[in-house]
């Protein structure tokens, strides 16, 4: 019997295309106009953000990476034994088996990531290399309600590892909210292993969403292909392009879609008019301190254990534990 359970099976919350068409439709519908980023990832757009991470200027995946390779084996320790580990997104496989080879006997092992198919093909190969540890996949948005499955051995606790900084694209007030939802969700001697992109100087973190080969921007313009080809949109994307800046005072990089002239585009029976220079925000990329993100999570009732860095200060890796008051 394979330790994991088959596609259907696994518990699947997974947006329709109803879902995408009504919150475009909001989005563009909206002043200043946005679409959420979570609509990044179909087929191309996850390809084209395994790129982006291979990326020379995108400096975040490759020091998170090498900040796990040098103290996976601290972070198992200070995670503990007998955990049901839950990872939020799976396309870390690396940096998941790094943490899996040493782990103290963990119970189960929980990916939970939107694509359905990307889910599936890691727990199956994780299936395999892990065969005493029960894969329980959960296809979901983890920014939003989902319950986690019974593993058949109870965990002596529970652990999020939400590794990429992708906590950096929800805004301070929603990222807080979601690591209270953690909080409830792990409970009495819960924690949380979270990857934390950090503040420093502009222009490196300015090339690492302006990239010369452009990945960025195809990823970024892949959106409005995807409402295109999924929505019956008319959109001439030749007539956008891709804008990266950091703004100083927010602390975040915002990421936009610009119509380079006066248009109108239609999607379904809705249509949007554009000025020229008008931006769709597509992303922001929030850049935290240690003590910053630290106090944020305090408001969500998680104590800061351990913060791993890299020599540069670039990034960090944290580990939180709830705190007493709310166990
Ligand atoms: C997924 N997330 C952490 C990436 C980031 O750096 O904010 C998404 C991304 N957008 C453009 N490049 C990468």
């Amino acid at each position: 019997m394979p330790a994991f359970r088959t596609a259907t099976q696994l518990l699947d919350f997974e947006p329709t295309s109803s879902e995408f068409l009504e919150e475009v439709i909001t989005g563009l519908g909206r002043a200043p106009k946005s679409l959420p980023c979570k609509f990044f990832y179909d087929e191309r757009g996850s390809h084209l953000f395994e790129q982006i991470c291979e990326l020379e200027e995108y400096y975040p995946t490759r020091t998170e990476l090498g900040i796990m390779r040098r103290y996976a084996g601290e972070m198992a320790e200070q995670i503990g034994p007998g955990v049901m580990l839950v990872e939020y997104g799976s396309g870390s496989s690396t940096k998941t088996t790094l943490l899996l080879d040493r782990l103290e006997g963990p119970v189960a092992y929980v990916p939970v990531d939107i694509s359905g198919e990307h889910l599936h093909q890691t727990a199956e190969s994780l299936a395999r290399r892990y065969p005493e540890i029960e894969i329980l996949p959960v296809c979901a948005d983890f920014t939003g309600e989902f319950e986690l499955p019974v593993s058949r051995r109870t965990p002596t606790h529970k652990a999020v590892y939400f590794p990429g900084s992708t906590i950096g694209n929800l805004t301070p007030d929603l990222a807080e909210r979601m690591l209270r939802r953690i909080v409830e969700k792990c409970g009495c001697g819960g924690g949380l292993l979270i990857g934390v992109d950090l503040q420093k100087d502009i222009a490196t973190i300015e090339a690492a969403y302006n990239d010369a080969r452009g990945v960025t921007a195809e990823f970024n313009l892949n959106l409005l292909h995807r409402i295109n080809e999924e929505l019956g949109g008319n959109i001439d994307v030749d007539r956008f392009e891709h804008r990266a800046k950091y703004n100083r005072e927010l602390h975040r990089v915002e990421i936009d879609l610009v119509s380079l002239c006066e248009q109108t585009v239609e999607v379904g029976d809705a249509s949007f008019d554009f000025s020229a220079g008008e931006k769709i925000c597509t992303e922001h990329s929030h850049k935290y301190t240690i003590d910053g993100f630290a106090d944020l999570a305090a408001r969500a009732g998680l104590e800061l254990h351990r913060a791993w860095t890299d020599e540069r200060d670039y990034f960090a890796v944290l580990h939180f534990a709830v705190a007493e008051a709310e166990q």
